[in-house]
C-alpha cells in the first residue's frame, strides 16, 4: 500500500521517499537512465484528453505525480481525442483545475513539454496506426512501457480497445490499459465488456478504477481490521447490530442530467463505490497483502450476498426546494436533460445480507444520494445494546465511525461517567481526527495513489473481473425490477437528508439514532 504516512513524523516528503522506493524497486527501473540520449521509455496515453475527466482529474493528477517526482524518469503524456487541439489548447482546458503553486511554474512548463495531443477518430485504424508512429519516435531505447487510459463514453470501448490491441501495443516491454466505470449497465452487458476485453488483453493488462479504492480512509479498512487486535474479536454477528455505508452530495446533476438518467444513483455509486467499501469491511482476513489474496476474499463475501430485493430498497428523488438558491431551485425532473417524467433514482438506500457464519442476521445497510443536506462519505459500525443493563436503560450503542470524507477520521463513541461529583453517564468519544495527528501529512488524491499503482504494477486497489461479475449478480435483478416496473421514486427536498422513509428502514433493520451525541471539535 502506497503513501501510507505511519506516524505523525512521517512527513510528506518522507512519504514521498518512501513510494520513489518502491517505484526503484519495480521492473520500470531497468529503464531508468534513457532519458540521457533524450529518448522516453514510457508513454501515458490519454484517450478522451478533450473531455471532462480528463482536464478534472487526468491532467491534474499526472502533473502532481511529475510535480513531486513520482513518476519514473523520462515519463511523456500523449492526449488522442477526436477535437482538433493543439497542446496549448489542450493546457488552457487543464490550466484551472492544475492547482499550480508559486514556484512551480518553472516545473510545470517542463511538465507540458513532455506533453504532445493527437486528433484521431475513435473508430479510424490509420489515425491510431499513425499514433503508434508518433510514439515509437520516443521509444528508441532496449525498454519501453505504455499506459493507455481511457477516459472515454461506453459507446466507443469496444473500438478503441480493438484499435489499441491492433495497433498500438508496444513490443520493448508492458501495456497497461486503465479503464473507467461504467463497466457496464447490468449482468449481461457488463459479461460482454469483459469478454471483449478478455479477449484482447491478459488480466493482469487490464486496471479496473474505482477510484474509491484509492482513498486514503478506504485504504485504511485493511490495516484497521487486521493490524489491530482490539476489533477482530469483535467483527461479527455476536457484537455488530448494524453496519451503514453512507456517500452523500450536497449538490445534483447540474445539467448533466442527460448522462446520470441512464445509469442512476444505483449504478453510479451504489454497486461499485459502496459496494467495495462493504467487501473490505466484511471480508475474512486474506492469507497476505498479495493483491490476489485480497482479492480472493473479497470475491468470497460477495458470493455469500443474496441479490437485493426490491422490498429491502428506498428510492428518491430530488425535488426543487421552494426557499432555495441557485441549483436547489431545480428538481431533477427540472434539469432539460433528463427526461420528462423520468422514474431515475437520485437516492437509494438498499439493506445487504452476508450468508455466512460472521454475518448472518447482521443488515448492512448502504445509502446514497444526490442532492443532500451535506458531503460525506463514512462507514459506521454499530455494537449491539449492552447486554444485562445495569445503568437503567442509559448506555446507547457503541457505534465505530470511519470517516472517508471530508476531513478523515476514525472514532468510536463510547459512553464514560460524566466527569465530576455525579454517577451519570454520558456518550463521548475516542477520536482520530486526521487533521490533528497527522498535521504534516499530505494525503494523496485518490487518483494520484491509483495512477501510481498502475506505474507500478500493483492490482491491488484495482477491481478484478470476477468482483465485478459478482456486484452485477448483486443488483441486476433489483435494477431490471426498477426499470421495468417504473417504480416511482419518492420525492425529497434538495438539501434535505432524503426520503424519511429511509430512516424507517434504517430503524426496522436494526440501526438505532438517538440524536443524542454531541461532537465537540478540537482545533487542528
Ligand atoms: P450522530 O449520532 O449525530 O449521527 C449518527 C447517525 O445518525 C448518522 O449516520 C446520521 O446520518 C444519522 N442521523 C442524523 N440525523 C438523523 C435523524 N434525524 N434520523 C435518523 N438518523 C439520523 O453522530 P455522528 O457520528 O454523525 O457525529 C455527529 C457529528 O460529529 C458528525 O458531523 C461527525 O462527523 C462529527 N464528528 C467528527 C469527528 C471527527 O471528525 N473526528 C469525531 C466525532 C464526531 P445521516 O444524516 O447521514 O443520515
Ligand atoms: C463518481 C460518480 O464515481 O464519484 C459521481 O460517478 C460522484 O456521480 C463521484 O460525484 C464522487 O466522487 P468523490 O471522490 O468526489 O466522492
Amino acid at each position: 500500500m502506497t503513501g501510507h504516512g505511519s506516524d505523525s513524523s512521517n512527513t510528506t516528503e518522507e512519504a514521498l521517499k518512501l513510494i520513489r522506493r518502491s517505484l526503484k524497486s519495480n521492473s520500470m527501473d531497468r529503464v531508468e537512465g534513457a532519458h540521457f540520449d533524450g529518448s522516453y521509455p514510457h508513454v501515458f496515453i490519454t484517450f478522451g484528453a478533450s473531455g471532462d475527466l480528463a482536464k478534472k482529474k487526468i491532467y491534474p493528477t499526472l502533473w502532481w505525480l511529475f510535480r513531486d517526482n513520482l513518476l519514473p524518469t523520462g515519463t511523456i503524456f500523449y492526449g488522442y481525442a477526436r477535437s482538433k487541439l493543439t497542446t496549448a489548447e489542450l493546457r488552457a482546458k487543464c490550466d484551472p483545475y492544475m492547482q499550480v503553486k508559486s514556484g512551480e511554474q518553472a516545473r510545470y512548463e517542463e511538465f507540458w513539454r513532455l506533453n504532445y495531443y493527437f486528433a484521431g477518430g475513435y473508430d479510424s485504424r490509420r489515425d491510431f496506426e499513425l499514433l503508434n508512429q508518433e510514439i515509437k519516435k520516443f521509444e528508441n531505447v532496449p525498454h519501453a512501457n505504455r499506459l493507455f487510459y481511457l477516459a472515454l463514453p461506453p459507446s466507443v470501448f469496444d473500438s478503441v480497445t480493438e484499435l489499441i490491441k491492433a495497433t498500438c501495443m508496444g513490443e520493448k516491454g508492458w501495456n497497461r490499459v486503465i479503464i473507467e466505470k461504467p463497466f457496464g449497465k447490468d449482468a449481461d452487458s457488463s459479461k460482454k465488456l469483459s469478454d471483449h476485453l478478455g479477449k484482447l488483453f491478459s488480466e493482469e493488462q487490464l486496471y479496473r478504477i474505482d477510484h474509491y479504492l484509492g482513498k486514503e480512509m478506504v485504504q485504511n479498512l485493511m490495516t484497521i481490521r487486521f493490524g489491530n487486535k482490539i476489533f477482530s474479536p469483535t467483527w461479527n454477528r455476536e457484537n455488530i447490530a448494524a453496519v451503514m455505508i453512507t456517500f452523500k452530495e450536497p449538490f445534483g446533476t447540474g445539467g448533466r442530467g442527460g448522462y446520470f438518467d441512464e445509469f442512476g444513483i444505483i449504478r453510479d455509486v451504489m454497486q461499485n463505490h459502496l459496494l467495495q467499501i462493504l467487501s473490505l469491511v466484511a471480508m475474512e482476513k486474506p492469507a497476505s497483502c498479495h493483491p490476489d489474496d485480497i482479492r480472493n476474499e473479497k470475491v468470497k463475501v460477495l458470493k455469500s450476498i443474496d441479490n437485493i430485493k426490491l422490498e429491502d430498497t428506498v428510492l428518491g428523488q430530488y425535488v426543487a426546494d421552494p426557499n432555495g438558491e441557485g441549483e436547489a431551485k431545480m428538481g431533477y425532473r427540472d434539469d432539460p436533460t433528463v427526461p420528462a417524467g423520468s422514474t431515475t433514482p437520485t437516492y437509494a438506500l438498499a439493506v445487504l445480507r452476508i450468508n455466512n457464519e460472521r454475518w448472518d442476521g447482521v443488515p448492512f445497510i448502504l445509502r446514497c444520494g444526490k442532492a443532500l443536506n451535506e458531503r460525506k462519505a463514512e462507514v459506521r459500525i454499530q455494537y449491539h445494546d449492552v447486554p444485562g443493563d445495569i445503568f437503567e436503560g442509559k448506555p446507547k450503542r457503541n457505534e465505530l465511525v470511519i470517516r472517508v470524507q471530508p476531513g478523515e477520521a476514525l472514532y468510536v463513541k463510547m459512553m464514560t461517567k460524566s466527569p465530576g461529583i455525579t454517577f451519570d453517564m454520558e456518550e463521548t468519544e475516542l477520536d482520530l481526527t486526521y487533521g490533528c495527528r497527522y498535521k504534516e501529512v499530505k494525503l494523496p488524491d485518490a487518483y494520484e495513489r491509483l495512477i501510481l499503482d498502475v506505474f507500478c504494477g500493483s492490482q491491488m486497489h484495482f477491481v478484478r473481473s470476477d468482483e465485478l461479475e459478482e456486484a452485477w449478480r448483486i443488483f441486476t435483478p433489483l435494477l431490471h425490477e426498477i426499470e421495468s416496473k417504473q417504480v416511482p421514486p419518492i420525492p425529497y427536498v434538495y438539501g434535505s437528508r432524503g426520503p424519511k422513509e429511509a430512516n424507517e428502514k434504517c430503524t426496522e433493520n436494526n440501526f438505532k439514532y438517538y440524536g443524542s451525541y454531541k461532537w465537540k471539535p478540537k482545533q487542528p
